[in-house]
C-alpha cells in the first residue's frame, strides 16, 4: 500500500498549475459558493505564481482515482463536499492530538506530504540545539540561537518559534533564558506546511478540518499573545510567500484608481517599505522592521507611523486573496465576497481563512522628518523636573496628532533604560524612540515641538534631539526605528486607546499624565504612541471592521509588567493579574474607548467589546457562517470564547497555548 501510493502519487501532478493568470474573473477553484462573476470594473491585479497553483475539484478527482481508497482521499475534500467526513456532531469535540487514537498514522502524513510536493516539516523547538539529551544537540547552532534569541530573525525564520515564548509554555528556552533545563515540544506545532502555493494551503486546511486537527497559521510569530502557537497543531507557515508587484495605475473595485502594491502574505514591513521606495511610492506599515505586513498586522487593523495622515493599515487594502475554512480560494474586495473583505480588515488574524496576498494603496513619495531623543533622571535637576517634562508631552499630544505626526515613546525607571527595575525606583527615563513628522521639514517639526521643548528647557532638562529628514519616508524611518528586542518571556502588557476628548479636557488630560507616573511608581513601564486611526489626509473607508475606537484615538498606551526569565508561573500569574487590574486607571479615564487587539491583554475585561467594539456581533456571525466547525482558533480571536486551551502549565486555562484545545 505504502509503496503503491508513494510511487503513483507524484505522477498525478497534483500541483499541476491551474493557470488563471491575468483573468479578471475571480480565478478561483470552480464551484465555490463564494465566488462571484467577473466584474466590469476589471481590477488589474493578477495572481502570484504560487496563487495560480490551486486545488480544484478536478485535481481531487484525480487524487481519488489514483489512491483508490475513499477513506484516504476523503481527507482532502473541500468543506462543501465533506458530508462523508466530519459530521456536524464532531464540530464540538476536542481537537485531535498526537497520541490520540484518531491521530493520523504515519502513512497518512506521508501521503499528505507527497500531495504537498514535500513541503511538510516535522519541527523541533528552535532551542533544541542547546539540549545535550536531544538528537538535535549542536553547540555551534546553540550559540547562534541563544545569541540571536532577542532578535526577531531567528524566530521568524524558524517554522514554529514565536517571539513571546510565554504563550508556548517556555518548554525549550536557550541558555540565558532557560527556565527548566528540559526541552519539549510544548505548544510548538507538531507539523508545519512550509507554504509556497495556494494548493498547499488548501490541502492543509482541508486535511486539518476533515481530521479535526488543531490548525494554526504562523507568519512571523510576532503576536503579543502568541497566536501563532498551538499544541499538537498542524501549522501553515506563510513566511516564504514573498512576492511583490507594483501597479502604477490600479483600478480597484471600490472606485480607487492609482498606484498600488500587491504583497504576498509573508512580506514583512521592511520588505514592503523597500519595495515601495524602489518604486517611488509610500505604503502604510508598522514601525516595526520585521512584523508581517499582510498577516496579523493588517488583519488586526495595523497602526503605522503614517496613520495620523493616512489611517490604519486595514484601510489601505483594495483586494485580498484568501483560502477559506472550507478550502476554497477566493478573492475578497469591496464588490466580491464583501463580507469576508470587511471581516479580514480589522477582525484579526486566524478567524475564517488564510490570506495569501493583499493589494494595498500606495501613496506618492512623502518627505518626512523624524526626531529621536531621551532624558533620564540624570539629565534633570530633580524628579519634579522630569515629571514636568513628561506632563508637557501629554499636554501637547493633541496638537502633535492634529499636525499629522506620530510618536513612539518609552517611559520607565531603570538604569538600563528598559522597563522598570522595581516599584519605587527613581531611575526615571523617557525616550522618544521616534517622533515622525510626515510631510514636514525639520524647521516645521521644530516649530511644532517648540511648546514642549520650551518646558524641557525651562526645567533645565538636558536632551539632544536627533533629526533626520529625507524626501521620502523610508530613509528617516530606517534611521529612527532599530529592531526591537523580542523573545524573552519577561513581560505582560495591556493596551488602552485614549480618545481625543481626553486630551481636550483639562481634568482627563491631567489624569492621563498622572496615570503615567502612577504606573512607573507601581513598578510598571509604558510603551506608548501618539497617533490617530483617522488620517487627516484621507476619509477612512466605512466598510472595515477596524475597532471604532481607533478613529477617535489620539494615543495608544501599552502598559507592561515584568518578571525575570526564570520566574515561576505563580509570579507570572500574579504580575499578569496586577497589570490587568492596574489598567483600570486608564480604562476609567476612557471608559467608552477600547484596546488594540494586536498589542492587547489576554485577560482584558469585557474583551470582545474592548478589542472589537460594536463590530463584534457581526464578526461572530460571520465566523459561524464561514468557519462553522471552528477550524481557526487563536487566543483572543473572534470565536475564541467557544474554546478553551486546557493548559498543562500551572496557569489557568487559556492563559497560553500549551494544552489541548476543547470546546467550552
Ligand atoms: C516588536 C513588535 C513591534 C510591533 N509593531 C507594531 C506596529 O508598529 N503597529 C502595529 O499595528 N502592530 C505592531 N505590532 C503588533 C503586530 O501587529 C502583531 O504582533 C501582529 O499580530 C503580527 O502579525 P504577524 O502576521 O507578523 O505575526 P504572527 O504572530 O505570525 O501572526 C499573528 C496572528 O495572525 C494570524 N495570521 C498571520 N498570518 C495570517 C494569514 N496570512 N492569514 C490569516 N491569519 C494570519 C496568525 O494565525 C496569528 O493569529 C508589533 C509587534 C512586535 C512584537
Ligand atoms: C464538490 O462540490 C462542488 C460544488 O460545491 C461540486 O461541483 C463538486 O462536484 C463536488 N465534488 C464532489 C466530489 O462531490
Ligand atoms: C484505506 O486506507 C485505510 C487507512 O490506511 C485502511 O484502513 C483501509 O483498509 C483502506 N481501505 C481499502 C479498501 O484498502
Ligand atoms: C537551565 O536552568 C537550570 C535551573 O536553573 C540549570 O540547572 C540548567 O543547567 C540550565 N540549563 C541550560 C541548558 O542552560
Ligand atoms: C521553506 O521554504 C523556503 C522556500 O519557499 C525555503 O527557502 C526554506 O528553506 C524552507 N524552510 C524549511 C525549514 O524547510
Ligand atoms: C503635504 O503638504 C502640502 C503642502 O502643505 C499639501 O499641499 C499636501 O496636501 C500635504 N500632503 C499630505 C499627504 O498631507
Ligand atoms: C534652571 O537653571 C537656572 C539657571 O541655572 C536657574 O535659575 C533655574 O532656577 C533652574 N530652573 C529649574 C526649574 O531648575
Ligand atoms: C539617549 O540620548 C543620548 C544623547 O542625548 C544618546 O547618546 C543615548 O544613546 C540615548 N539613549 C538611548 C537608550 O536611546
Amino acid at each position: 500500500m505504502k509503496h503503491f501510493i508513494a510511487s503513483s502519487l507524484p505522477a498525478l501532478a497534483l500541483l499541476r498549475a491551474v493557470h488563471a493568470q491575468d483573468t479578471t474573473t475571480t480565478t478561483v477553484a470552480s464551484g465555490t459558493s463564494l465566488t462571484v462573476a467577473a466584474t466590469t470594473v476589471a481590477p488589474v491585479a493578477t495572481l502570484f505564481p504560487g496563487e495560480t497553483v490551486q486545488l480544484t475539484d478536478e485535481v481531487l478527482a484525480d487524487v481519488s482515482a489514483s489512491i483508490q481508497n475513499e477513506t484516504i482521499s476523503n481527507l482532502f475534500v473541500f468543506g462543501d463536499n465533506s458530508s462523508t467526513t466530519v459530521s456536524k456532531r464532531d464540530w464540538r469535540r476536542c481537537k485531535t492530538m498526537p497520541g490520540d487514537l484518531l491521530w493520523p498514522i504515519g502513512l497518512i502524513w506521508e501521503i499528505f506530504d507527497i500531495l504537498l510536493g514535500r513541503r511538510l516539516i516535522k519541527p523541533t523547538p528552535l532551542a533544541a540545539y542547546c539540549y545535550p539529551d536531544r538528537p538535535e544537540y549542536d553547540a555551534t547552532k546553540c550559540t547562534s540561537v541563544s545569541g540571536g534569541w532577542l532578535t526577531s530573525e531567528v524566530h521568524e525564520d524558524d517554522p514554529t518559534s514565536i517571539m513571546c515564548p510565554l504563550y508556548e509554555g517556555r518548554t525549550c528556552m536557550p541558555p540565558g533564558f532557560n527556565y527548566t533545563g528540559t526541552c519539549t515540544q510544548g505548544s510548538y506545532p507538531t507539523y508545519v506546511v512550509n507554504a509556497s502555493s495556494v494548493a498547499q494551503i488548501q490541502l492543509a486546511v482541508n486535511f486539518a478540518r476533515n481530521l479535526n486537527l488543531r490548525l494554526v497559521v504562523k507568519n512571523t510569530g510576532h503576536d503579543f499573545n502568541g497566536k501563532a502557537a498551538g499544541k499538537g497543531a498542524l501549522s501553515i507557515w506563510t513566511h516564504w510567500l514573498k512576492d511583490t508587484k507594483f501597479y502604477p495605475n490600479y483600478r480597484a473595485t471600490n472606485g480607487y484608481v492609482g498606484p498600488a502594491i500587491k504583497a504576498g502574505a509573508g512580506v514583512q514591513v521592511f520588505e514592503a517599505y523597500e519595495f515601495a521606495k524602489a518604486n517611488g511610492v509610500t505604503v502604510i506599515g508598522g514601525e516595526a522592521v520585521t512584523v508581517g505586513l499582510a498577516g496579523g498586522y493588517t488583519a488586526g487593523g495595523g497602526h503605522s507611523p503614517l496613520s495620523s495622515i493616512y489611517g490604519m493599515a486595514a484601510d489601505q487594502v483594495l483586494s485580498m486573496e484568501v483560502v477559506m475554512a472550507d478550502g476554497r480560494f477566493i478573492t475578497a474586495s469591496a464588490t466580491q465576497n464583501s463580507d469576508v473583505f470587511w471581516m479580514l480588515r480589522g477582525g484579526g488574524g486566524s478567524t475564517i481563512g488564510v490570506v495569501t496576498s493583499v493589494t494595498i494603496k500606495a501613496y506618492p513619495k512623502l518627505p518626512t522628518t523624524t526626531v529621536t531623543f531621551n532624558f533620564t533622571i540624570n539629565d534633570c535637576p530633580n524628579a519634579d523636573a522630569f515629571w514636568t517634562g513628561v506632563e508637557a508631552y501629554v499636554d501637547n499630544v493633541e496638537s502633535f496628532v492634529d499636525a499629522g505626526t506620530y510618536g513612539y515613546y518609552y517611559l520607565g525607571a531603570s538604569a538600563f533604560l528598559i522597563g522598570t527595575d522595581y516599584a519605587g525606583s527613581t531611575d526615571y527615563y523617557f525616550r522618544m524612540q521616534s517622533f515622525v513628522a510626515p510631510n514636514m521639514t525639520i524647521e516645521e517639526t521644530q516649530a511644532l515641538l517648540a511648546p514642549w521643548f520650551e518646558v524641557l528647557d525651562s526645567q533645565n532638562i538636558t536632551y539632544t534631539p536627533w533629526y533626520n529628514h529625507a524626501d521620502n519616508f523610508y530613509d528617516p524611518w530606517k534611521a529612527a526605528f532599530p529592531q526591537e528586542a523580542v523573545g524573552a518571556a519577561m513581560v505582560k502588557t495591556a493596551s488602552r486607546l485614549m480618545p481625543r476628548s481626553v486630551f481636550q479636557d483639562d481634568d482627563l488630560r491631567q489624569r492621563t499624565y498622572a496615570a503615567h507616573k502612577d504606573a512607573i511608581d507601581k513598578g510598571l513601564f509604558i510603551a506608548g504612541f501618539h497617533l490617530t486611526g483617522t488620517g487627516k489626509a484621507v476619509v477612512p473607508p466605512t466598510d472595515t471592521s477596524v475597532l471604532p475606537a481607533w478613529r477617535d484615538a489620539y494615543a495608544h498606551i501599552i502598559v507592561g509588567g515584568q518578571f525575570t526569565s526564570d520566574a515561576t508561573w505563580a509570579t507570572i500569574e500574579s504580575t499578569s493579574l496586577f497589570v490587568t487590574q492596574w489598567m483600570d486607571v486608564f480604562r476609567e479615564i476612557a471608559p467608552d474607548s477600547g484596546a488594540y487587539m494586536s498589542e492587547g491583554d489576554l485577560l482584558e475585561p469585557n474583551q470582545k467589546q474592548a478589542f472589537y467594539g460594536a463590530n463584534y456581533a457581526r464578526l461572530y456571525a460571520l465566523k459561524q457562517k464561514y468557519d462553522p466547525s471552528g477550524l481557526f482558533f487563536a487566543l483572543t480571536a473572534v470565536g475564541s470564547e467557544d474554546w478553551e486551551v486546557q493548559v498543562t502549565d500551572d496557569l489557568p486555562y487559556s492563559w497560553n497555548n500549551n494544552g489541548r484545545l476543547c470546546p467550552v
